[in-house]
């Protein structure tokens, strides 16, 4: 009798970022052409697998999809299986639906599962792990902020879009010798805050890991009109915060595991600036713009290599590990070691000291 082809599920969780459709591309295209194993996508991320909603992912579904942004699997960032929000008798409650997860993988035949997303996803990932499930994790996010990855992949297309609102600002600041603030994503972290402000010249960056004073702030913007520069481009994290102060939130979403949504610290410092110094200024929030569109070359490249590792992971047996990029070399760890450990720029980084070097202040002095 012919031995059954070991099949393979993947599925994209939590929020999206260009490079998704590479990665799952990677693994489907390696699983197929160097394992000749069978790979089904899961729609909606872990929600596909509570419904049962799935799609082949044979060659020819992820033929073409390398340079798309989004995912063609779909996600959902308020699923998680072990605390599901459903409305039973007119109440929203938390139901522990891993069990039918299980059941489901079990179901649908599968011998591995590969989960493409954040922080949120992969602790699901190692959680379902522990239940037996065998998993492979392949990290994503624009914030960049797991720490056992130099880079996520999304988060260089991020920068670059980013960086492109910085160039754009930057001549209508000059034209009407404005104070531009430009409020960009990243959560508790300032990893792209800080890439694109120093790629697109910003004059002042405020991110989470150095909380600013806002007198500082508005000196730097003053101190610039001095020196005949009129215009000042300020580049906010959604996470920055003043020294003993707060982030700012702009919505709780209700049934996500992480349901805090940062965002609005950028009309906040606008407005501060505008009165201690008295220079127009206005406010742009980037906002999902940085998220959407083609992903960059290096997000290609950085994608399809995660997407091709996990499937030579799973072929080896290993499982319950994320793959990750160390200096230029493809690895693994243990999802264990992975999940819940949030990668914050260090006060001291090679980047952060670059662009105090070339005279941009952070607001702390
Ligand atoms: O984690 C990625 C991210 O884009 C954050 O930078 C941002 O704070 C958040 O997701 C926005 O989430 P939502 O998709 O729920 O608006």
């Amino acid at each position: 009798m012919a031995k059954r082809k070991h099949r393979i599920g993947v599925l994209t969780s939590g929020g999206d970022c260009p490079g998704l459709n590479a990665a799952v591309r990677g693994v489907a295209k390696a699983a197929i052409n160097e394992y000749d194993m069978e790979v089904i996508g899961i729609c909606d991320g872990y929600e596909g697998l509570i419904r049962l909603s799935t799609c082949p992912l044979d060659s020819q579904a992820v033929s073409g999809i390398l340079t798309l942004g989004g995912t063609i699997l779909g996600t959902s960032n308020r699923c998680n299986p072990f605390a599901n929000s459903e409305e039973i008798g007119g109440k929203v409650v938390k139901v522990d639906r891993s069990d039918d997860v299980l059941k489901n993988c079990d179901q649908l035949g599968l011998d591995a599962l590969v989960c493409i997303g954040g922080d949120g996803t992969l602790r699901v990932a190692r959680e379902l792990s522990e239940k037996g499930l065998k998993v492979v994790g392949v990290p994503k996010t624009i914030d960049n902020d797991l720490s056992e990855t130099d880079f996520t992949f999304g988060f260089d297309s991020a920068v670059s879009v980013a960086t492109e609102g910085i160039d754009r600002l930057h001549t209508t600041a000059q034209s009407h010798h404005r104070v531009m603030v430009i409020e960009m994503m990243g959560r508790y972290v300032g990893w792209l805050a800080l890439y694109a402000g120093v790629a697109g010249g910003g004059d002042v960056l405020l991110i989470p890991e150095i909380p600013f004073d806002i007198e500082v702030v508005a000196e730097e913007c003053r101190e610039r009109n001095r020196r005949g520069k009129r215009f000042t481009i300020v580049v906010v994290a959604e996470g920055a915060k003043p020294k003993g102060g707060d982030v700012v939130v702009e919505r709780v979403v209700k049934g996500s595991h992480d349901p805090i949504r940062l965002g609005g610290i950028g009309k906040v410092v606008g407005d501060q600036i505008e009165k201690l110094t008295g220079t127009e200024t206005r406010v742009t929030v980037l906002g999902h713009l940085q998220r959407g569109g083609s992903p960059t070359a290096f997000d290609r490249v950085l994608a399809s290599r995660y997407g091709t590792e996990a499937a030579h992971l799973i072929a080896a047996g290993k499982f319950n590990r994320m793959v990750c990029l160390k200096g230029d070399e493809i690895v693994s760890v243990p999802l264990a070691k992975a999940v819940n450990k949030r990668k914050c720029v260090p006060r001291d980084h090679s980047v952060i000291r670059t662009a105090r070097a070339v005279g941009t202040c952070f607001g702390d002095k």
